[in-house]
């Protein structure tokens, strides 16, 4: 499909989906009509996120232990911290994504689940996980709706655990743009994440090489030992 036809069947999907009031629902529609086509998926590249990577190498991310994998995809990044020695869980409120991470990677010890970010299971925030990683999950539901999305997120960090998160950013004064998706995030709703109770370790307000080029920040905060 050619990428004006693939943007205009997304923006059909967001809006009716928004009309339902059910903002993430569009999601299962995409995956389940790429039926692993990464062609038919815009963020599915069948590699791990160049700006995550990169990120591993901050000082203070762990190097192994407990990683949960939020908005997961096709499970690139999942299968990238499996790589590097981690214990990782992955969720996406998509089915027919995770199916298509077990397909993917059939070999695979990420445990995969479908779950959606506003209602993930308590044991989750009670175990706690050395590392949570949110690669464009947040961006990608517009506001109001994505607000409550910042806690469940921060409940996820263990006691001296951190959160990497990389997403499109904008101005805390900017106009909210309505033309997403992406809706890109402003520093103030991070601010969620510290009232969380997580600590800003690094703060990156970058510009990535893509044409055109985006705007992104990349985020670590830490939850203090207890
Ligand atoms: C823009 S994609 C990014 C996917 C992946 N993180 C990546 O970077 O390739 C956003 C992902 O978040 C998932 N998602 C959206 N809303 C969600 C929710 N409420 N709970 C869990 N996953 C959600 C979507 O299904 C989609 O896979």
């Amino acid at each position: 499909m050619d990428p004006d036809a693939l943007r205009a069947k997304i923006d059909g999907l967001v809006r009716s989906a928004r009309a339902r009031g059910a903002p993430c629902d569009w999601f299962e529609s995409l995956y389940r009509d790429a039926d692993g086509r990464t062609d038919l998926v815009p963020w599915a590249d069948d590699a791990p996120n160049p700006h995550f990577m990169a990120g591993m190498a901050l000082p203070g991310i762990p190097t192994g232990g407990r990683a949960l994998v939020l908005g997961c995809g096709f499970g690139d990044d999942a299968e990238a911290l499996a790589a590097l020695g981690f214990e990782v869980t992955a969720f996406d409120v998509a089915k027919s994504a995770i199916e298509g991470c077990r397909r993917k990677h059939p070999d695979s010890p990420v445990r995969y689940e479908v779950r959606d970010l506003f209602r993930l299971p308590d044991h989750y925030r009670l175990d706690g996980f050395d590392l949570v990683l949110e690669v464009y999950t947040l961006q990608a539901i517009p506001l109001p709706d994505r607000t409550a999305g910042f806690a469940p997120v921060a409940d996820c960090v263990a006691p001296g655990g951190v959160l990497l998160a990389v997403m499109r950013g904008r101005d805390d004064e900017a106009d909210f743009d309505l033309e997403g998706p992406p809706w890109p995030i402003s520093r103030a709703e991070c601010g969620a994440f510290e009232a969380g109770g997580l600590i800003l370790e690094s703060w990156e307000d970058f510009t990535d090489d893509e044409d055109p080029p985006n705007r992104r920040f990349r985020a670590v905060f830490r939850r203090p030992s207890a």
